[in-house]
This record gives structure tokens, sequence and C-alpha cells, in this order.
């Protein structure tokens, strides 16, 4: 078993030092899907455990076969094909249920209720708009954490009987803290990214709408 793992890793090695460009492109890639999957702000265990499977497909064949890396990559392309395939079986993110409405914050004004739904409604309402890309694993994974993760810290369409952390609310905005910066990153949910004017405009309505902050 030892032995069988030691060629493996030596002859994966061997082919590595061989091609040495394709191996440096395999790592950046690799770093890439990493970094790309933090932004997206995937659990880090998704991410770990992902690496682990693409690392030991890549020793897999290049270990085993010893062939050239043209070999070594097409297989890893078809493993991951087979990986993000069978990944859309898991169905954690396929349960969009909603929780029950019971009354939403006296809004200031009809103006302060759009911006908290372009901005927050995406995470912290009971009527979430879920993007495209929350059809397919793992960002539909990274989606579900993300509302669950914000609906039970404060969801405004629950206020009336939950508000949570409401309380929190205008701190959040002034500090920048929420919309979270991977939501709106690279122009994705493009209505979620405030102007430093709709900010100022919707702190001033929140100001005067009772619950939103620890001052009231
Ligand atoms: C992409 C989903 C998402 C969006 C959009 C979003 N939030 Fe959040 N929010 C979260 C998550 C997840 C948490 C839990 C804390 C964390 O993990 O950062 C949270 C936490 C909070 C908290 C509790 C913070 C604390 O320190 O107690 C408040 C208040 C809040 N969000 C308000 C807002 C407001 C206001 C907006 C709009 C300007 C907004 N959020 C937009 C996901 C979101």
């Amino acid at each position: 078993m030892i032995s069988r793992l030691k060629s493996t890793f030596s002859s994966a090695w061997g082919v590595m030092r061989r091609h040495p460009v394709v191996s440096a492109l395999y790592a950046l890639v690799l770093l890439f899907g990493i970094a790309m999957g933090i932004i997206m702000g995937l659990p880090l265990p998704v991410v770990g455990v992902t690496l682990v499977v693409i690392v030991a497909a890549l020793l897999a064949t290049w270990g085993r076969t010893g062939a050239g890396p043209g070999f070594a990559i097409g297989s890893l392309v078809v493993s991951g094909l087979v990986v993000v395939g069978l990944i859309q079986l898991v169905p954690y993110g396929r349960d969009r249920t909603q929780p029950p409405i019971t009354g939403e914050p006296q809004w200031a004004s009809a103006e302060t209720r759009t911006l908290m739904v372009r901005a927050c409604y995406h995470c912290h309402a009971s009527e979430v708009e879920y993007p495209a890309y929350a059809s397919i694993a793992p960002s539909s994974w990274a989606v579900q954490s993300h509302i669950a993760g914000g609906r039970s810290h404060v969801n405004y369409q629950q206020f009336a009987t939950n508000p949570g952390n409401a309380d929190e609310t205008i701190r959040v905005i002034r500090d920048g803290s929420m919309p979270p910066a991977y939501f709106t990153r690279f122009g994705l949910n493009p209505e979620a990214a405030l102007t430093d004017e709709e900010r100022a405009t919707l702190i001033a309505g929140l100001e005067k709408t009772p619950g939103m902050s620890g001052g009231d």
C-alpha cells in the first residue's frame, strides 16, 4: 500500500518535472479556483474537499499511466465534469420553502423599502429572489448558506414577531459590511450595490424607521 503510494507520487512527480509549463499552468488554475471559491463565499471545507479530489485525480492519472500531460489533463476534465454532475444530486440548496411573512418594519418611506429590497432582501427576507447561479451546485450551496445565515440574524419580513438583529441595520450599512462584499463583486447582483448617495438616503430613512438602530 505504502510502496504503491510512493511509486504513484514519484511517477506523478516525474511527469510534472518533464512538463513544467503545463504543471505550472495547472497549479495556477487550481489557485484561481480556490480564490474564486473563497471570494464566492463558499464554505472552506467545500473548497478543501474539492481541492483534495482534484489533486487525487491528478496523482491517480499522472502516477499510474506515466502518460503525457495531455492525457492527464483530459482525464481530469472528464473527472471534473463527472464530479460537477454528481454534486447536482445533493439536495442541499434545492429547498426553497418560504418562511411565513409576519410583518415588516414601518419603513419611513416607499424609497427606504425599495432600497432595502434591492440591497438586503436577497438574504434577509422570506420572499427571496434566487439569482440564476443558484440553480447549479456548488454555487447553489453558497446561496443557500447565505440566505440561511442572513435570515437567522434578521428577516425583515418577520420583523413584527422577531426583530432579530434589526437594531444593527444602520451600523452594518454605515460600516459597509452589508451587503457582503462577495455578493456584488465582479458586477454580480448590480442592483444590490448602493451608490454613496443611495446609501446616505437609505440611512436617513432608516433613522426614521423604528427598530433599526440600538438608539431607539
Ligand atoms: C448575500 C446575502 C446577504 C445580503 C445581500 C445582505 N446580508 Fe446581511 N447578513 C448575511 C449573512 C450571511 C449574515 C450573517 C453574518 C455573516 O456571516 O456575515 C448577515 C448578517 C447581518 C446582520 C447582523 C449583523 C450583526 O453583527 O449582528 C445585519 C443587521 C444585516 N446582515 C443587515 C443587512 C442589511 C441592512 C443588508 C442590506 C444593506 C444586508 N444585510 C444584505 C447575508 C446578507
